[in-house]
């Protein structure tokens, strides 16, 4: 029977659920899933598919959960390029950059801040970011933190209060009343507008008091704990956030054996940011020793215009299989669970029954392909809560059922035909109407081979063009 609304995916090459409920990696070869009302309602081998209103043919490519993306600072302004450069002929990473980009953000406008938030968000999404997590931190008063989480809260319902990112300049003689103004009317202003509350909690930033001051006082507020801890060296962060019962401790680079006891012993998530090491030149951070440990490990971009100015959790995943000692099943785990036990939650990361029906279409035979391929943009389609975000210039093609196609790469098969039920391929009609060449032309063959979208009626004698999905 198919569920009003329902859209059955098939033909899919590899399906990574993460469903098996040990924090593990789970995926199935030639299988389908199928969405209504925005959630995952069936997954399941390919043939024994349930029926549905819509038909997409994965054509033997990958389907694998929309990443989760744990940790960004997505609302500035401005950006750090001659930063960056520097660090790369030599000059190390500070803390004290962060001012310039606080200075660029007070004076922007809030359509500027909105419109360089909704380009991030937006690459985020093509790049297959289905949840993303956002700060504050670039304005250190109490209006602007404010602001700064209000317009977070126009993309995502995962908004972190960072009034502790840097004591700002007007504060420097007085780093403790900073304290006081981020744990007081602050945080009161700030509050209604977060669910997490975070501090950066190394040298030049915050000590250990001060973070644990602060942490107590979110969490006094109703906000979750979480802490940028351990990046630039080693530091009292991961003990700050065992005791607070931090969610996430975030960067986790520079580690004693002490750090990995209290991350296990206390379950708080080390969130693994690896743009911030490309970005800095420090060493990554050992997933491995973490992992070997049982520790849960998530991979988040950390996307911020000073150390990590990446949006791209392919990026993340390839840096974290070749450099962090994650396999790539680890690793694609990490950007997907890992970042959901991050944020505490159980709807996302997966593709179990009941699940967010938020998942990527991978130009790929299976997921290995996004760290075997870095660089090389293979985000098909994106669906978010069941419905196509990415790929919507794709026009219907008409309902079809699975034929049971093997192997890769998959036929680039032009929609542009019609095709009876168990009969081979024929010509399209108008071709038939007017002689045209049988031979496809350009457009025919850069059609991609999935049938038709979500939602979108079936007209399966109309005339229909297709072309590669726009992001
Ligand atoms: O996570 N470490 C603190 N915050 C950011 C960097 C912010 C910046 O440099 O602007 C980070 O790396
Ligand atoms: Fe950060």
């Amino acid at each position: 029977m198919a569920h009003p609304d329902s859209t059955l995916i098939t033909h899919i090459g590899e399906l990574v659920t993460n469903d098996d409920g040990d924090g593990t990696f789970a995926a199935r070869n030639d299988a389908a899933l199928v969405i209504a009302e925005g959630r995952v309602a069936w997954t399941g081998p390919a043939p024994q598919a349930p029926a549905a209103d819509a038909v997409v043919d994965a054509g033997g490519r990958t389907i694998l959960p929309g990443f989760v993306d744990s940790h960004a600072h997505l609302v500035f302004a401005g950006e750090r390029s001659a930063e960056f450069a520097a660090r790369m002929a030599g000059r190390p990473y500070q803390a004290g950059g962060i001012l310039t980009t606080v200075q660029a953000t007070r004076a922007a406008a809030d359509d500027a801040l909105r419109a360089n938030l909704a380009r991030l968000a937006g690459e985020m999404t093509r790049q297959g970011t289905t949840t993303l997590e956002c700060k504050s931190g670039y304005g250190l008063t109490v209006a602007d933190e404010a602001r700064g989480l209000a317009l977070a809260g126009e993309v995502t319902p995962e908004v972190t209060y960072l009034g502790a990112h840097v004591v700002p300049p007007e504060f420097a003689g007085d780093p403790a009343g900073y304290v006081d103004l981020v744990c007081g009317p602050m945080l009161a202003a700030c509050a209604p507008h977060a669910r997490w509350i975070d501090v950066f909690c190394e040298t030049g930033a915050f000590g250990a008091e001060a973070a644990a001051a602060i942490l107590a006082a979110g969490r006094a507020a109703g906000l979750g704990a979480r802490i940028h801890a351990n990046q630039l060296g080693p530091g009292p962060g991961i003990q700050v956030a065992a005791e607070a019962g931090a969610a996430s401790a975030d960067h986790c680079t520079y580690l004693t054996d002490a750090d990995v006891d209290a991350l296990v012993s206390a379950r708080v998530v080390a969130t693994l940011l690896p743009g911030a090491e490309f970005g800095t030149r420090h060493p990554y951070p050992d997933a491995r020793r973490l992992l070997e440990a049982g520790v849960t490990v998530a991979l988040a971009t950390d996307c911020n215009p000073g150390s990590s100015y990446t949006s791209s959790m392919p990026f993340c995943i390839a840096l974290a299989v070749r450099d962090m000692g994650m396999t790539t099943q680890e690793a694609v785990w990490s950007a997907t669970a890992g970042g959901a036990a991050a944020l505490r939650r159980d709807d996302v990361g997966h593709l179990g029954v009941g699940a967010r029906a938020d998942l990527i279409l991978l130009d790929a035979p299976s997921h290995v392909y996004l760290a075997y391929r870095p660089g090389v943009p293979q985000i098909a389609a994106v669906w978010q809560a069941g419905r196509r975000v990415t790929g919507s210039s794709l026009r219907a093609c008409g309902p079809r059922r699975p034929r049971g196609r093997r192997g890769w790469p998959p036929r680039r098969r032009c929609p542009d035909a019609t095709r009876r039920p168990g009969s081979r391929r024929v010509r399209p009609a108008r071709a038939r109407r007017t002689g045209a060449s049988r031979r496809p032309g350009p457009a025919a063959s850069s059609c991609p081979p999935w049938s038709r979208s979500a939602g979108e009626p079936s007209r399966p004698s109309a005339r229909r063009r297709c072309r590669w999905p726009r992001g």
